[in-house]
């Protein structure tokens, strides 16, 4: 038996640790774009809903079916599953899931959390000091494309980082980090949101108040509130921003003991990301882009360019207009921030696949971390490559989307109705230090499955569509271009392959968890299938 130990150091540090793993570049880059959208005012009210019904409810399901499983000495989600489930041999292939979509995210998450080191790099540099608005939106794509190599030299750097702290463990790593980076960000974040909210119009070259934008998102739309797509993306957020359906919280919860309160901690790590979100996430790019190109201005920009391009092409150049001392300073700030955000965020992504190897095929930590870095540079090379066709994207939807939601549905299913309610109640209020109300136990048995099903189902024709790869085929009807026709073909080219990797890396986990049950029932260890 090659039980691993390892712990967490303080509770303040485990807190930290897991508010770092949701805190992440979706806070900051995802969620003002799905906002503006979704239509602004439109959003926040079912994003609030979908956190209380759904969100907070599976923070709760995830910590506590983490402890259980680390209680038995399980680490990542196929054999926690399985634990929780006798003798039904499906779930530990559910969790495959668990760690399918930590390699998959950190593949090109890492990708990106690499981008914000090369941007400190030029902020201090001051390479964006006299660049007119598309020279530093082209900067990003001579950056992404290999001009000089340097993405590639930032990405590897990044990549040994990580895996440099992840092999130092959980409380001489990751902890750490934790400490150091979160309370950083915070500030970090604050002060542009201060700059943000007081931006004034005549100054600093804007054209609005920074409070244009908060206006925009805060004055509640209830003429649109009630279209399905913006509850799908409203429920997608929270799932992203969150971490839950992605196996990380489940793993780092197992290394609680098994009378550590999780009630508390679940919502203080929650509570401190939704802070992070509509507070600060909220009141830096969109106050900011707002005053400078007003509120449609702004919805162009999203719809050209997403979240990535307000925050790498947009900003530095705004940054550019408040003099050089500030722009220097607003740079490192905010790209010291989406760093902290990054990395807190992909160690999380790490320790789950480290659990695993180390639990089924008694892998040291070290070699284990190695494995992990390895893994992600190998995946994460097509969407370094191929960024341009699309590669980065389809990750996302597969990875970053769909998988979540799939293993949340069922993972909330097995919870509430397999392993049961009773019991499930019992684990989330042993040894917790805040009474939960009992309506939740309500929400998990009822509506949180309801909902997850509902937005599955209403997310399957998409999922079909973008297995047809509809979109592009409809643009390749439309243009009569055979230049750009011929782009459109490669982009699909390209896509069905990123697809079929991440489809070969499902299935070569999943042969993983076969090997590793086979090689439990050999040495007579404990799997729910045998034994009860
Ligand atoms: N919650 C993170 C963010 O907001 C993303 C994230 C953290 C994640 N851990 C994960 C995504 C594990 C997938 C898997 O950016």
């Amino acid at each position: 038996m090659s039980k691993h130990n390892e712990s967490w150091g303080s509770r303040v540090g485990l807190v930290l640790a897991m508010a770092g793993n949701a805190v992440g570049l979706g806070n900051f880059l995802r969620f003002p774009v799905q906002a503006v959208q979704n239509g602004g005012g439109a959003f926040i009210i079912p994003y609030l809903v979908c956190f209380l019904l759904m969100g907070l409810p599976l923070l709760f399901v995830e910590w506590s079916m983490g402890r259980f499983g680390g209680s038995k000495g399980h680490h990542s989600t196929p054999f926690i599953l399985d634990s929780m489930a006798p003798r039904q041999f499906i779930w530990k292939y559910v969790g495959v899931f668990g760690i399918f979509t930590n390699i998959a995210v950190a593949a090109y998450y890492c990708y990106l959390e690499s981008w914000t080191l090369g941007y400190i790099w030029h902020s201090v540099k001051g390479t964006f000091s006299g660049m007119s608005s598309t020279e530093v939106a082209g900067f990003f794509n001579s950056y992404t494309g290999f001009e000089d190599y340097q993405n590639v030299v930032f990405w590897i750097f990044c990549l040994v980082l990580n895996t440099y702290i992840l092999s130092r463990g959980l409380s001489g790593g990751v902890e750490k980090v934790a400490k150091i980076g979160m309370p950083l960000l915070i500030a970090f974040g604050v002060l542009l949101a201060v700059r943000g909210v007081t931006l004034k119009a005549g100054s600093a070259g804007a054209e609005h108040n920074g409070t244009l934008g908060l206006e925009y998102l805060w004055t509640p739309d209830f003429s649109t509130i009630w279209t399905p797509k913006v509850w799908l993306a409203a429920a997608g957020q929270i799932f992203f921003t969150l971490s839950v359906g992605m196996g990380s919280i489940q793993c780092y919860a197992s290394y609680l003991r098994k009378r550590d309160d999780v009630a508390l901690n679940a919502m203080s790590a929650g509570w401190m990301n939704e802070f992070v979100e509509v507070v600060l996430g909220a009141a830096v790019v969109i106050p900011i882009t707002v005053g400078y190109f007003g509120i449609e201005g702004m919805g162009k920009l999203v719809s050209e360019a997403g979240g990535l391009g307000l925050g790498f092409r947009t900003l530095p150049y705004l940054f550019q207009q408040w003099g050089p001392v500030l722009a220097v300073a607003a740079g490192v700030l905010w790209f010291g921030l989406l760093f902290f955000a990054g990395i807190t965020s992909s160690l999380a992504m790490g320790t789950p696949v480290m659990g695993f190897l180390r639990d089924e095929f008694g892998w040291k930590r070290h070699s284990a971390a190695w494995g992990f870095g390895a893994i992600v540079f190998l995946l994460g090379l097509p969407t370094v490559l191929f960024f341009q066709y699309g590669a980065f994207d389809e990750y996302d939807f597969w990875a970053g989307t769909v998988s979540l939601v799939v293993f949340a549905m069922l993972e909330v299913i097995l919870f509430a109705w397999i392993f049961g309610m009773r019991k499930g109640w019992d684990e989330i209020t042993r040894g917790a230090d805040i009474k939960v109300p009992i309506v939740f136990k309500y929400i998990i048995q009822f509506i949180t499955p309801a909902i997850l099903i509902f937005v599955f189902v209403n997310s399957l024709p998409g999922i079909w569509d973008a297995i047809t790869n509809k979109a592009l085929y409809a643009e390749i009807a439309k243009t009569t271009n055979p230049v750009a026709a011929a782009a459109l073909k490669k982009k699909i080219f390209y896509v069905n392959i990123s697809r079929s990797l991440l489809l070969a890396t499902w299935v070569f986990i999943a042969l993983l968890v076969y090997l590793a049950y086979r090689k439990r029932k050999r040495e007579g260890r404990f799997t729910t299938t045998d034994v009860m």
